[in-house]
């Protein structure tokens, strides 16, 4: 089993991607970490407590990170996600307490404490977490074995502005810091996670599975498919950030190219932007495995076969 953290901002995709994770043997949860993003820190943390409780795995822990960019004010995504950020169904109060310690010496700690080169970073919120304990502790930074994250754009560009992707956008400074960080890195961008989009089929599946999270995950994508629909006029909501989860479980169901990554922090009007070197026309060094396509029914019939063993 491969030991991860999930530092996420859930967020109705982020949810689908941690019930993956917890309905997958080959992956050992250590931890969610929340970080502020498509809404506020106060709801992250307790939209993760209920996701947890909801998966009937009360064991995960969960830790409140920090409740703004390195530098910037927040920016919040409510348009996307709902005024709690995961709108679509109410959830109970979850009982699962939120722990004490910072998110932040959560990640230093186990990264820490756990041999080197075995624990894998997922974030799929903003950078902010990943980046802080980065700085609090830079002797983790070789200890990562891998972070694999949902952020960036290139030929899809933005979402949240014409240039750049919503993750790295709001803390554009900790991407640049995790992306020089010189740790292998697996960037999900939404050239990726636009492939990644529901069928109405798809979701009815899962309405109709016999336990709690089936129905809820068709809730969820119900929700977030109406942003896609309203803005772009299509069909099926994009499951970002359970791409990454799903890489760690079926790397073959993606393709990308290992190269030069930048994120512009200082643009006029493209800040946020994952300048990918796609065609290696620099010599800047290679420093990112950027993904480009999913398989998209290899993906869906992964995410049913797993999702299905929730409760
Ligand atoms: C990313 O932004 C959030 O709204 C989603 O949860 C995903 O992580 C997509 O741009
Ligand atoms: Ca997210």
């Amino acid at each position: 089993t491969r030991k991860i953290i999930i530092d996420t901002d859930p967020g109705q995709d982020d949810a689908v991607a941690i019930l993956l994770a917890l309905a997958s043997p080959e992956l050992e949860v250590l931890g969610l970490t929340a970080v502020a993003g498509n809404v506020p820190l106060a709801l992250t943390e307790l939209n993760a407590r209920k996701i947890v409780e909801l998966a009937g795995r009360p064991d995960i822990p969960v830790f409140a990170g920090c409740d703004r960019p390195l530098v910037r004010p927040l920016v919040t995504a409510e348009h996307v996600h709902g005024k709690s950020g995961l709108d679509g169904i109410e959830l109970p109060a979850p009982t699962v307490p939120l722990q004490t310690q910072h998110a932040v010496d959560f990640i230093v700690d186990r990264l820490r404490r756990e041999d080197s080169g075995t624990v894998t970073l997922v974030p799929i919120g903003p950078l902010t977490n990943i980046a802080q304990a980065f700085r609090q502790a830079p002797d983790i930074v070789e200890r990562v074995q891998e972070i694999v994250l949902m952020g960036g754009a290139y030929f899809e560009v933005g979402n949240i502005t014409p240039a750049a992707e919503f993750n790295i956008f709001v803390d554009p400074e900790a991407a640049a810091e995790v992306f020089a960080a010189g740790v292998p890195l697996v960037v999900m961008p939404l050239d990726a996670t636009h492939e990644a989009v529901t069928s109405r089929d798809w979701v009815e599946g899962m309405r109709a599975l016999p336990g709690r999270c089936g129905p809820a995950i068709a809730s969820w994508t119900d929700f977030f498919e109406r942003f896609d629909k309203e803005k772009y006029g299509s069909e099926g909501a994009p499951l970002h950030d359970p791409c990454t989860i799903a890489w760690l479980l079926r790397p073959d169901l993606f393709t990308g190219r290992h190269i030069n990554v930048e994120i512009e922090t200082t643009g006029k009007f493209t800040t946020g932007m994952t300048v990918a070197d796609w065609w290696r026309v620099t010599d800047r060094p290679a420093n990112a495995n950027f993904i480009r396509h999913v398989n998209r029914d290899g993906l869906f019939r992964l995410l049913a076969d797993r999702l299905a063993r929730l409760p």
